[in-house]
């Protein structure tokens, strides 16, 4: 058994079973014991979000927090001081968050998330009630028409964040690796929904799809299929349990 870096996203993926999510704790914290594997959330909610979280659930204490889609990371996120400015810096480049947000105005579909869920790289919408995916291409092309280098990302049918070119939830652990001189060690991801695309895109990253996924994760993987990937059959804990059992490590 080797170290690995954990990468694991939040609702519904790492909580939503706590019975599982007890056992799934067990596991990791032993492997972090004997083996020095590192520990990072990697989830849509703001650090806010992420600290009313802790009051409900038992997590163990991360590495590492990249929260808000990839937009922020803390090394303590008890600490807001601990968040990493090189990262910030590097979002901060190319990104007009008011333009942004004065083109997204023109998409009726689109109603602002509350103001915790705002940041300063992060531009985040519910959809409203029956919207389909079919209207984000129109979105990126009126971004795009403004020379505005963006990602838009859709989850679960009900959120659409705006985030800069350079952030997402895969290349904030890249950032991670890199910063730890640990791109040799194995990695392993865990995601159920659309903002967690991004990380099966970390290079040989071993990802696991929990059972319960989003149905615009089910259509990715349907698409992506390949032997890194393993599409569990347990939803949340359980099936990054079984994930991490058919990769042999645990
Ligand atoms: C979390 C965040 C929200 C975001 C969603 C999808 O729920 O709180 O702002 O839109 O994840 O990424
Ligand atoms: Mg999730």
């Amino acid at each position: 058994m080797n170290t690995i870096l954990f990468v694991c996203d939040l609702d519904n993926t790492l909580v939503g079973d706590d019975l599982a999510l007890e056992q799934l704790n067990v596991h990791l914290a032993a492997h972090r014991q004997q083996y020095g594997t590192k520990i990072v959330y990697a989830t849509g909610r703001s650090r806010f979000l992420y600290l009313q979280l802790l009051q409900e659930k038992s997590l163990l204490f991360p590495d590492a927090l990249i929260c808000a889609v990839g937009t922020e990371m803390y090394f303590n996120p008890t600490e807001e001081e601990s968040i990493n400015h090189q990262w910030a810096e590097i979002l901060a480049w190319g990104w007009h968050r008011d333009t942004v947000i004065e083109i997204a105005t023109h998409f009726p579909n689109l109603v602002p998330q509350p103001i915790s869920e705002q940041g300063e790289f992060k531009v985040s919408y519910h959809l409203k009630e029956a919207t389909t995916a079919d209207f984000v291409p129109h979105l990126e092309s009126a971004l795009a028409k403004h020379r505005l280098e963006t990602t838009v990302i859709y989850s679960g049918g009900k959120d659409l964040d705006i985030l800069p070119k350079k952030a997402n939830k895969g290349l904030a652990v890249q950032h991670l690796q890199a910063l730890w001189q640990l791109e040799q060690i194995p990695v392993v991801v865990c995601g159920d929904s659309g903002n967690d695309i991004a990380l099966y895109s970390v290079p040989s990253a071993k990802g696991i799809i929990v059972g319960n996924a989003q149905p615009e994760l089910r259509q990715w993987y349907e698409e992506n299929q390949n032997n890194n990937l393993y599409f569990a059959q347990s939803s949340c804990a359980g099936g990054i349990m079984e994930g991490l059992g058919h990769f042999g490590f645990i």
